[in-house]
């Protein structure tokens, strides 16, 4: 069985490597994790509780000799610095962010392909430039890449998360992101029963929800926006690690339970829950949805080449010249939206030699 190594930084409470497991699984492959890193005491607890190993610390703090060798980099990186990034070009201008830390270990150890996932908001922050100075950043380090914004909702998970994902490919790559929509599995099936007391809103928040809505028969999840408007739908509204006590309300009358919204982000119920409530509702709602990440992975995987997985070249100083990169790119698109043209079909082209 063919093995690949890869590291999971920023990695939380595990979405992505729970992801990556279920797409190694699909692809046949042995999917070994040789590095995670997350600065939470609580995530690293949660994390050594589920996976047997504590993620180191502070990615600052990592020293390029001790971050192994490795195929594949996953990063779920913080939304926080993109104020940062300022208005100078690429992965000069990424330096100070956390962004940069992804940069340095992509150009210190090369892996094939890597997948980062952050907020939607990332793709209009500073009306694009930041995604844009992001992306060309990591072409000018060598990388084929690509980003989409994926829901899901279009991967079975009854949770209205948009997530932007951004892929890379160290060789051009014949890579599609995934297509085929799952439908979303009914809510009732994640809800808990008998959920304790704690959980229920107050008489007061009860009634007020009660006067503007009506329960139906299936349930709904209630979600209050920033005006103070109350929606309710069969499914809830992206899971956020810092919201108030009443923004999403089970039938308007009580909070998720961790549990409920770790399903709501696809992770097992085998994930042991170790942390306060407080804590596991926060390290859920800064969680990735896992099903998503995992059909991206797996399309990934196809998409590489993996002869030779085992000879790392990572100080080999192999890549061709950014103009060559950008070239190959650009005919790569080009040759991709003639052949979509040709067939009438979603289709993407072989890449050409
Ligand atoms: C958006 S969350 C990623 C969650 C993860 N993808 C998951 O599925 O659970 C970002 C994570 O980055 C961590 N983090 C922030 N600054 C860090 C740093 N300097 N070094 C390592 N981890 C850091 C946070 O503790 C947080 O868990």
């Amino acid at each position: 069985m063919m093995k690949v190594r890869y590291i999971d930084l920023f990695c939380g409470v595990g979405g992505f490597r729970y992801a990556m497991q279920g797409a190694a699984l699909k692809n046949k492959i042995k999917a070994e994790c040789v590095l995670s890193s997350d600065i939470d005491p609580d995530c690293q607890r949660a994390y050594a509780e589920n996976f047997g190993e504590k993620p180191t610390g502070d990615i600052h703090n990592i020293p390029p000799e001790q971050i192994p060798d490795h195929d594949i980099l996953l990063a779920g990186f913080p939304c926080q610095p993109f104020s940062i990034i300022g208005s100078r070009k690429g992965f000069e201008d990424a330096r100070g962010t956390l962004f940069f830390e992804i940069a340095r270990i992509l150009e210190q150890k090369r892996p094939k392909m890597f997948v980062l996932e952050n907020v939607k908001l990332l793709a209009g922050h500073n009306n694009g430039k930041t995604l844009a100075r992001i992306i060309e950043a990591l072409r000018e380090l060598g990388y084929f890449v690509d980003k989409k914004i994926l829901n899901a909702l279009d991967f079975g998970l009854p949770q209205r998360r948009e997530r932007i994902f951004i892929v890379g490919f160290r060789l051009p790559a014949n890579f599609s992101w995934p297509s085929e929509i799952k439908p979303m599995k009914p809510l009732r099936e994640l809800l808990e029963k008998n959920v304790p007391k704690k959980f229920y809103a107050s008489k007061y928040i009860r009634e007020k929800r009660i006067s503007k809505l009506k329960p139906t028969s299936e349930p709904t999840i209630w979600h209050e926006n920033k005006s103070g408007h109350i929606s309710a739908y069969p499914y809830s509204c992206a899971l956020r690690a810092g919201a108030s006590y009443n923004y999403l309300l089970v039938n308007g009358e009580r909070r998720l339970t961790p549990r409920e919204m770790l399903r709501l982000q696809g992770f097992p119920d085998t994930f042991k829950i170790v942390c306060s409530d407080n804590q596991a509702r926060k390290q859920a709602g800064n969680s990735l949805p896992v099903p998503v990440a995992e059909a991206v992975i797996n399309q990934a995987i196809k998409a590489c080449s993996w002869e030779n997985v085992s000879g790392y070249e990572a100080n080999v100083k192999t890549r061709p010249s950014i103009e060559r990169q950008m070239a190959l790119f650009e005919k790569r698109k080009r040759y991709a939206k003639i052949a979509k043209t040709k067939n009438r079909r979603k289709i993407q082209a072989p890449v050409p030699a």
